[in-house]
Formats: C-alpha cells, sequence, structure tokens
C-alpha cells in the first residue's frame, strides 16, 4: 500500500482544473500567512493548462499573493521556449506572463545550456533561493506533478538510473514524448515538499491511476512519490479515477 494520501473526484476535467486553482490559491495564501513566501513548482504536459489559464483570471488574480510567490519548474524538455514543447512557454503563455509575479521570482530551468550545465546552473539557484547549506534539501510549499501513461512522473521514466544522491536536486535525462534531453528535479526533492498534487484527467488515465494507487508492486516513479513530512493529494476527475476499485476508495479514503 502507498504512504497515506487524499484522493479528490471532480465530475469532470473542468471542475478538476477549478479545484486545482483553488488548491493553488489556498497553498499560496497559507503559506505567505506562515513564512512570508511561497514556493510552488509546475509540471508540464496538457493536464494542468486549463487549471493555470484560471490562475490568471478573477478570483485569482487579485487573490493571490503574486509578489510574493516563486514559481519553479519539476521538469523541462531542452528545447527552445518558443517550441510548442517548451514547459516554460506554454505556463508563460497560459498565465505567468499575465500574473504580477516579479520576474526574478520566475524559475525556469535552463533549457538552452547544454543539459549537465543546466542542472547544475538550478540546482546553484535552488541552494541560493532556499539558503541552503550542506546537506540540506529545498522545501518547496506546492509542488505540482502530472502522470503519463507509463507512470512517469516529472521527467522521471520507469526504467530510468537515477542517481541516489540526495544532495542532486535535478538531473538530465533523455526520454518520454517528445523524446528529446530533459532536466528534471529528483524524488527526493519532490518527496521534501509540504505539499504534492498529482492530477490526471481523462479515461487514457484511468488505468495507470488504478495501477499506482492499487498495485505498489509495480514499482513506477510516481510510486515513488511519498512526501518525508508533507501530504499527497490525487486530484482526479471522474474519467480518471473511473477504475479505481470503489471498496479501495470507500474503505481507505
Ligand atoms: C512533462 C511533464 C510530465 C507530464 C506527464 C503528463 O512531460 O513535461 O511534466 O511528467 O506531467 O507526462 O502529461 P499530460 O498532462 O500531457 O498527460
Amino acid at each position: 500500500m502507498m504512504n497515506k494520501h487524499t484522493v479528490i473526484i471532480e465530475p469532470n476535467a473542468a471542475d478538476l482544473a477549478r479545484k486545482g486553482a483553488e488548491m493553488f490559491s489556498k497553498s499560496a495564501k497559507d503559506s505567505v500567512g506562515l513564512r512570508g513566501r511561497f514556493t510552488v513548482t509546475i509540471s508540464g504536459g496538457s493536464t494542468p493548462r486549463h487549471m493555470h489559464r484560471i490562475l490568471a483570471e478573477e478570483p485569482y488574480l487579485s487573490e493571490i499573493p503574486w509578489g510574493k510567490t516563486h514559481i519553479f519548474w519539476a521538469d523541462e524538455r531542452c528545447v527552445p521556449e518558443n517550441n510548442p514543447a517548451s514547459n516554460f512557454g506554454l505556463a508563460r503563455k497560459d498565465f505567468v506572463d499575465q500574473v504580477p509575479v516579479p520576474p526574478n521570482q520566475i524559475h525556469p530551468m535552463p533549457a538552452d545550456a547544454s543539459p549537465m550545465e543546466g542542472a547544475e546552473i538550478y540546482q546553484k539557484a535552488v541552494i541560493d533561493i532556499f539558503h541552503l547549506r550542506k546537506g540540506e534539501s529545498p522545501v518547496f510549499d506546492l509542488i505540482l506533478l502530472g502522470i503519463g501513461k507509463d507512470g512517469h512522473t516529472a521527467s522521471l521514466f520507469p526504467g530510468q538510473k537515477t542517481p541516489d544522491d540526495k544532495e542532486r536536486f535535478v538531473i538530465p535525462v533523455k526520454g518520454g514524448d517528445p523524446f528529446v534531453s530533459r532536466l528534471t528535479m529528483t524524488l527526493s526533492v519532490i518527496n521534501h515538499a509540504k505539499n504534492i498534487i498529482f492530477m490526471a484527467s481523462g479515461e487514457n488515465k484511468a488505468d495507470i491511476v488504478k495501477t499506482i494507487l492499487e498495485f505498489p508492486q509495480a514499482r513506477l516513479p510516481a510510486q515513488s512519490i511519498q512526501p518525508v513530512n508533507g501530504t499527497l493529494t490525487w486530484l482526479l476527475d471522474r474519467e480518471s479515477a473511473s477504475m479505481l476499485s470503489k471498496e479501495l476508495l470507500e474503505e481507505k479514503y
């Protein structure tokens, strides 16, 4: 069985996007209230795009403390920003350019350096922003993740060898669709977050959602997301949750 987590099931993709925006906003306000800033890490892919667009609309445009928000990326494809595969490029278009986040608080992964260099640059940026000492991990307030039909999350793919070094926050990898060089945050960093939310939508994710939640022996990257101290929430729509066993939903969540 996976560690304790919460499953929220929304009626459809539009409600899922609205719920995601609501949870983003709540986390932002709570984090600023408690710690004076909000550090959020977002993912790429198509699932979060509707939520991203909602974030640039009212009430979220005014209600989220954008001036105290730092935006990071869980992964990036090493392509130019104007390439439709660029996670940063899409997020800029969807919301980042339309909300009042100070430019120096927007932290895209460097996709134009060599992947190894890019990982080192991002690692250093994270160390500086979180004022980390040797051996410490950053604790992001919120990390939003998607899942692939093969059980990947961020750019952590099944069968991929990843270093077991807890001091590596960002690594270069190659894989996925498009099959390109990528940068990804490591499991260790993600698992130190205060709140982690997986978002999945549509019936083409139903099978993998069931496998991840009900068959731990599959040992997929998304199953290794197990917060050290934080919370883990699965935000699903009815279609992506359609294969989950009813008993499990009733008993556990
Ligand atoms: C990326 C991702 C990746 C994504 C999943 C789901 O490829 O950049 O961050 O992990 O979240 O592949 O993608 P979809 O939302 O497009 O299904």
